[in-house]
């Protein structure tokens, strides 16, 4: 298991913001299909006060605004200022707005008690201090009210990650402080839910979602993933380092084409602790 580094984390999302606040309406649609499981798991509802863990660009944030409506609120946080811009300029435009707002997660300046759930996606993987972590979130939790958080599982089942990260690794080598290593910290499953008992909920479990997307044979569908998590780390390659890196890119996704899609597994899991 690969454990993130807190500088190297805070270092990796200031560097990559523009590039999440890019792609972010491209793939809003995607994020909410995505998003609407963990808000079922956090047990968000019309009404509810929810905090959002890590939510860089707006998610789930703004899919978590909408459920909770007019009578509801919800606060975006996360650690990075540079990836709340991406989220606020969305937010503009949303109605219900949720408020965005920079806080770590290992010490929220929350009183205990200040939500009725929490919401986390892709987000407590970085954080070297996890169960602290999950500890402050079982703080500012009200009693019965559930915290949601979306890992994900093996590199293996998650295709898009296994073939890019592969190219750019096989290209440029691995790299142990920007690499995607800390994604799959959660990988093993019931690891997620052991680090949620061993902060304190009183429930804590895990369950998989493995859906499969079709993406179209030809199109640069993986180009999100190439620029949100390799971004900074190519951008000193020059065009032509660039051209071979998305051919190779392109032919891994080719091998896998069936007809006129390209198969996209994807395995991720949710952990769920009841305060
Ligand atoms: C993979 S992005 C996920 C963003 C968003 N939730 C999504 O799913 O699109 C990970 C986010 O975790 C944030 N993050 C890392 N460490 C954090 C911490 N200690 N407290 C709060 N946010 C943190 C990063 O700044 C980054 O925006």
């Amino acid at each position: 298991m690969t454990l993130p580094n807190a500088d190297a984390e805070k270092a990796r999302w200031t560097a990559s913001a523009d590039l999440w606040d890019r792609w972010a309406d491209p793939m809003a649609e995607l994020a909410d299909k995505l998003n609407q499981p963990l808000l079922d798991a956090a047990g968000v509802r019309p009404g509810a006060v929810v905090l959002d863990l890590a939510s860089g660009a707006g998610e789930p944030a703004l899919s978590a605004a909408r459920r909770a409506g007019a009578e509801g609120f919800v606060l975006g946080t996360d650690l990075v200022p540079a990836m709340l811009a991406g989220a606020v300029r969305r937010a503009a435009a949303a109605e219900p707005r949720p408020a965005f707002a920079a806080a770590d997660m290992t010490a929220l300046p929350f009183g205990a008690g200040a939500f009725d759930a929490v919401t986390c996606r892709f987000g407590i993987m970085f954080v070297p201090d996890a169960v602290g972590a999950l500890t402050e979130v079982r703080r500012v939790l009200k009693p019965g009210g559930r915290a949601a958080f979306m890992v994900w599982g093996p590199r293996a089942e998650n295709a898009l990650f296994a073939a890019v990260g592969g190219a750019v690794e096989d290209r440029l080598g691995p790299d142990p402080v920007h690499g995607i290593g800390p994604l799959f910290r959660y990988a093993e499953p019931g690891s997620l839910a052991a680090d949620l008992a061993r902060a304190g909920f009183a429930e804590a479990a895990e369950t998989a979602l493995t859906p499969t997307r079709k993406a179209p044979r030809g199109q640069p569908f993986w180009r999100a993933t190439l620029d949100m998590l390799f971004g900074a780390r190519i951008a000193d390659l020059d065009a032509r380092e660039r051209a071979a890196l998305e051919a190779d890119i392109a032919a891994r996704f080719d091998a896998l084409a069936q007809d006129d899609t390209v198969p996209l597994p994807a395995h991720v899991r949710i952990g769920v602790g009841v305060a």
